[in-house]
């Protein structure tokens, strides 16, 4: 099928791909010029596996400005375009309502225009209404909301194995596309309306939030109670009806994603008379939890102000470099407001971190040299390479033996018999 996919950001870039492995042919459109002319000369903006081997010298994936040319010559037009918060927790729909307008001016026959961005319900039915008002040669047109589950670091084994599809749309003929669209993908289809799908976004997304901040809180009294929040995941996860992803806990999750859609899912359920109690704590948990982390290294360290304070890991989770919402972002602000310096190290994030943090702190080439002369060290994301350090070594080089583990990735019994003070999370 010939697509036509608008936005080059996260979302645009990996369907655009994906699709293209599926066999599809794809212009991918941005109005930002200097992206693809990136683009077009092979060099892609996001770190994430798998990407560059997809885009590069694939001749069925092309990029342009032009989103009327690229509208005109499609079957299918996705909308992947960014809906940030505004500010007060509702998503900016700017770019989702420019684009609608564009493909209206634009279509010049029947096309199936297909949501992937995250938005609130009934979104859909406004991208119907601005095509329409906008549609000069009143061709036919089906919007579908087809929601993207993808995980940074995973995200093109997502697209491609999906744990499930979601159609949202009434009509069969649009159904028909989509169904020929997704033909090569094994997996479960939910065919529901717009608004269904639109919710079952944000839905999954403070769901995970949920889990995610229930069992931060149950490590909050685990570090009281003596208990091994690490074994209570493991008692838990094994009931089938609970699972055990996403029962690992840490720093407070970060992303762009889940803080932005849990405060969206909010402000839904405010417009439609719910108060939303339970994800507005779920958000509040998380808060804390950033907060615990730092009272463990004050706690340690007696006093923040004049010390240093070593960071592995500024990156949201590992496999990406990306830094929104990041739990160590936020940890260093706090450790710097209490009066400490930070020497941090990240094996691909430094670059995103620079532009956040500015020169606040010192970039460190190698973990050890993060480590060198700091009064206590911090694991912020659990990066493979730091589960092997030599922590002899790291130990040797601190001015206290402090590690605070904030991701219950290191050996707790080993560094202790090394002479570490050692602090996780809930254990
Ligand atoms: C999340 C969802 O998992 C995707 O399904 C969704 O499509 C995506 O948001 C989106 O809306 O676009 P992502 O933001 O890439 O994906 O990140 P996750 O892998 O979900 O991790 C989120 C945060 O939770 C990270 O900070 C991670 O470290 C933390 N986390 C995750 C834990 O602390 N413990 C866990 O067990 C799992």
């Amino acid at each position: 099928m010939n697509i036509c996919v608008v936005g080059a950001g996260y979302v645009g870039l990996v369907t655009a791909a994906c699709l293209t492995k599926m066999g599809h042919i794809v212009v991918c459109v941005d109005k930002d010029e200097g992206k693809i002319s990136a683009l077009s000369n092979g060099e892609i903006p996001i770190y994430e596996p798998g990407l560059d081997d997809i885009i590069k010298a694939n001749k069925k994936l092309t990029f342009s400005t032009d989103i009327a040319d690229g509208v005109r010559k499609s079957d299918l037009i996705f909308i992947c375009v960014s809906t940030p918060n505004r500010g007060d927790g509702e998503p900016d729909l700017s770019d989702v309502k420019e684009v609608a307008k564009k493909i209206g001016q634009a279509i010049d026959s029947y096309k199936t225009i297909v949501n992937k961005s995250t938005v609130p319900i009934g979104t859909a039915k406004l991208v119907e209404k601005i095509i329409e008002e906008n549609n000069a040669s009143s061709c036919s047109f089906d919007v579908v909301s087809n929601p993207e589950f993808l995980r940074e670091g995973s995200a093109i084994d997502n697209f491609l194995r999906p744990d499930r599809i979601v159609i949202g749309t009434s009509s069969e003929k649009a159904l028909q596309v989509m169904t020929k669209l997704y033909k090569s993908i094994d997996a479960p289809v939910i065919v529901t309306n717009q608004e269904s799908s639109e919710l079952i976004k944000y839905a999954s997304n403070a769901f995970l939030a949920t889990k995610l901040s229930f069992i931060n809180a149950i490590s909050q009294i685990c570090d009281k109670a003596g208990a091994n929040v690490d074994d209570a995941a493991k008692g838990m996860g094994l009931d089938k009806r609970i699972g055990s992803e996403f029962l690992k806990p840490g720093p407070g999750w970060g992303g762009s994603c889940f803080l932005k859609d849990t405060l969206a899912l909010v402000k839904i359920a405010e417009k439609y008379g719910y108060d939303f109690a339970l994800v507005k704590e779920t958000v509040r948990i998380n808060e804390k939890q950033q907060k615990l982390i730092v009272s463990k290294v004050e706690k340690n360290l007696k006093d923040l102000k004049g010390k240093r304070v070593g960071i592995l890991g500024l990156s949201f989770k590992p496999g990406t470099d990306d830094i929104r919402e990041s739990p160590a972002v936020n940890i260093i602000k706090q450790l710097q407001a209490g009066g400490a310096k930070v020497s941090a190290y990240d094996p691909v994030a430094q670059k995103k971190a620079e532009k956040v943090l500015d020169g606040s702190i010192d970039y460190a080439t190698s973990p050890y040299k993060a480590a060198a002369q700091a009064d206590a060290l911090l694991v912020l994301t659990e990066w493979d390479e730091f589960t092997n350090l030599d922590f002899g070594k790291i130990k040797n080089s601190l001015k206290n033996p402090v590690i605070v583990d904030a991701r219950n990735c290191l050996n707790k019994e080993h560094l202790e018999r090394l002479g570490f003070i050692y602090e996780g999370v809930g254990k």
